[in-house]
């Protein structure tokens, strides 16, 4: 079982970008603890960062053909990205969106997800263990 798990824009700043809203784990602290519920689970996990919306949908296009489901936190591209969410669609694979804050309980322009659509459900709230619960969720989908 292959997976990509996506992290989306300014992420990459995690660890020192707002650490009240997000937590003080880095991108890699998030994919090693990724990477060992991987193993746990016995599905294979590829992780990848992009700033920019052309580039996320370029990798979901290659990733068509050869990954069985996305975990994705589109970060702020959540709120708007009608390209990205026509090509969650377009790929059609099952995918889980991720955020690590609770994005309901923010702003109000953050309660709004043109992705959460298209994807099989939402895991929001949980910090990094959002990641590992979408994971599991999408596992658990996939062996069905
Ligand atoms: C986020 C929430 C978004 O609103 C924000 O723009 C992010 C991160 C989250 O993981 O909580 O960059 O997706």
């Amino acid at each position: 079982m292959n997976v990509l798990v996506i992290h989306g824009p300014n992420l990459d700043l995690l660890g020192t970008r707002e650490p009240d809203v997000y937590g003080s784990a880095t991108l890699a602290e998030i994919d090693t603890r990724i990477q060992r519920v991987a193993e746990s689970l016995k599905i294979t996990v590829r992780t990848v960062q992009y700033n920019s919306e052309g580039e996320i949908i370029d990798e979901l296009h290659r990733a068509a053909g050869s990954v069985d489901g996305i975990v994705i936190n589109p970060a702020a591209f959540t709120h708007y990205a009608y390209a990205l969410r026509d090509a969650i669609a377009a790929v059609g694979k099952p995918t889980v969106e991720v955020h690590l804050s609770n994005i309901h309980a923010r702003e109000p322009f953050r309660a709004q997800s043109v992705t959460a659509s298209v994807c099989r459900g939402t895991i929001a709230g949980f910090g990094a263990e959002s990641y590992c619960l979408a994971l599991r969720a999408l596992a658990d989908l996939l062996r069905r």
